[in-house]
């Protein structure tokens, strides 16, 4: 009997030893630096008595740097499962306050545990990140157990929602699981990214640059685009991962999420009536459009600060959840270009995988004009959103609101590439280019010749428009299925998204395509 409670009081201290981490010491240093440990996070972002801890007693096995006398059960990580709103979950939070969340070989073991136990039962995994890197005592072995994870993640990858939340260090190959799971969510101030580090590069390249300029959250939802979000703490952080959730299916085989809506079906849209500014030459928020036509304050953008050219986000439309993507006339007018195609093709693969529709907004002059850009690759990295758009097979709605110009026209999701309703505004014009530029190239010998020449071009200019600068062409040819007053879109596309939920689209079986890179 006594031996039995000895046992009992055995587990329970061994578990309490995992539970301590790294001391009471580096808990204070955490939170000093206004970081949760990583069970406080566990806690903020599951629902409560949820979490179910697996490998807590795993230890490390390294032997060498008197690391055998510091074995700290669970090595630095806690995982398990647990539920969001009632879904279930995986997840994995490193512990900085143990080897400063560095991960060594069983460290990585237990991540990669999580991650296959998420791909068996069908359950999205989120991974909070605090670490710094590979545990430089286990040498290979760590790296060893870091492939594993990337490897993992690229199986699961279009299987289940992976999502990376970084709320502490993050450098050097480690960086590469995150960056390959869907989402990523940074904390503005305490959290970093990068592949060499500050002092690194001062060595090599003689540029000083400071850690939050260089991997800071607002370096990478500005300038590189790899954050999806910032947060301005962790647990703003986490409830942006709730949200996430909220809106995504827990696997590729279920249907996109759907919840009761208290926005109407018939509601007009009343603001879209004069949206789009008579002058063809002025900008408007195409945000404004988002916002009207989904169920309010259903919206939550994505990648906001990056590419801000094109809008890309989740939400709702009668409760069920949707992809948008949208050309955004107030930055570079809503062209085209690299950062901003690469931004939507991901996007839009993203949704095509998890069975989310694409509700996809037009107002584009056409690829950003510029040297840089054709140096850049934009042939390649355009290429990606036409593919993209083109090898989708979820419910897909178009809604031309003003400019639909060149190949951009094709690219946003038109009919020819397999856009499912596509519908304009009056205000649309569907052209090879713009009015100015068009009579010039077909008209320059006419207008040269004119006895006046700025009088003929306005006329010229004024005749094209007439002919070609409305969507009534393209509706005689049934590259439009309507032209629809603005007020009526969130009614069309309602009905339209009805109709299209039991939409299949099979494509030839292969084993992957060959998205331009
Ligand atoms: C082992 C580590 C560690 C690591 C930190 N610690 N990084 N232990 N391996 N990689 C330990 C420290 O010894 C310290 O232990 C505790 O964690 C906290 O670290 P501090 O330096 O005191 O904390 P702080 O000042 O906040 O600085 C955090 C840090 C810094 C910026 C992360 O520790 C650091 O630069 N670490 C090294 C980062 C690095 O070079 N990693 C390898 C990157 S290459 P005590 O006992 O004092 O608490 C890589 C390759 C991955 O990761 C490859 C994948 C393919």
């Amino acid at each position: 009997m006594s031996g039995g409670v000895d046992k009992i009081e055995d587990l329970r201290r061994r578990k309490s030893r995992s539970e301590l981490g790294g001391g009471q010491k580096r808990v204070s240093a955490q939170h000093a630096k206004g970081k949760m440990t990583a069970r406080e996070r566990i806690h903020a972002l599951l629902d409560p008595e949820s979490f179910n801890e697996i490998d807590a007693l795993v230890e490390h096995r390294c032997r060498d740097f008197e690391m055998d006398r510091n074995v700290i059960p669970g090595d630095g990580v806690v995982c398990g499962h647990g539920t969001i709103d009632g879904k279930l979950v995986y997840c994995f939070a490193q512990d900085f306050t143990v080897y400063g969340g560095s991960l060594g070989e069983m460290h990585g073991l237990k991540i990669c545990k999580i991650i296959d136990m998420a791909l068996k039962t069908g359950a999205p995994v989120i991974g909070l990140n605090d670490s710094g890197g590979a545990r430089i005592q286990e040498g290979v072995a760590s790296l060893g157990s870091y492939a594993e994870i990337f490897f993992r993640n690229v199986r699961a990858s279009g299987v289940i929602p992976q999502i990376s939340v970084i709320m502490g260090p993050c450098a050097g190959g480690a960086v590469y699981s995150p960056a390959i799971t869907d989402f990523v969510v940074m904390v503005e101030g305490t959290s970093h990214m990068f592949i060499t580090g500050p002092e690194v590069i001062k060595t090599v390249t003689n540029e000083e640059v400071g850690f939050e300029d260089l991997g800071g959250a607002s370096t990478h939802a500005k300038k590189s685009g790899v954050t999806h979000f910032t947060a301005k703490d962790d647990k703003g952080a986490l409830e942006i991962v709730k949200e996430l959730i909220g809106l995504i299916p827990a696997n590729n085989l279920q249907r996109a999420t759907v919840v009761e809506t208290n926005d109407s079906f018939d509601r007009l849209c009343e603001n879209l009536e004069t949206l789009v500014p008579d002058d063809p030459s002025l900008p408007y928020d195409m945000a404004i459009a988002i916002e009207e036509i989904l169920d309010l304050g259903s919206f939550l953008e994505i990648q906001s600060d990056f590419a801000q050219n094109i809008i890309i986000g989740l939400g709702r439309l009668g409760g069920q959840s949707i992809g948008v993507v949208a050309n955004q006339p107030i930055h570079l007018a809503g062209c085209l270009d690299i950062d901003a195609s690469v931004k939507a093709a991901r996007f839009v693969r993203f949704c095509d995988a998890f069975n989310i529709p694409i509700l996809t907004f037009v107002d584009v002059p056409g690829f950003l004009p510029g040297a840089n850009q054709e140096w850049g690759g934009i042939i390649r990295h355009g290429a990606k959103l036409l593919y993209a758009f083109a090898e989708s097979t979820v419910p897909k709605l178009t809604v031309i609101t003003r400019k639909a110009y060149g190949g951009a026209y094709d690219v946003m999701s038109s009919k020819h590439i397999r856009g499912d309703y596509n519908v304009a505004w009056p205000s649309a014009e569907l052209a090879v280019m713009g009015a100015e530029g068009a009579v010039q190239i077909i008209h320059r010998r006419r207008i040269a010749t004119s006895k006046n020449p700025d009088q003929e071009r306005e006329r010229l200019v004024e005749d094209y428009q007439e002919a070609f600068a409305n969507p009534y062409k393209a509706a005689s040819l049934g590259y439009l299925d309507d032209v629809i007053a603005p007020n009526e879109t969130r009614i069309a596309m309602l009905k339209a998204l009805g109709a299209l939920l039991e939409k299949e689209e099979p494509r030839p079986e292969k084993k992957h395509g060959n998205i331009p890179l």
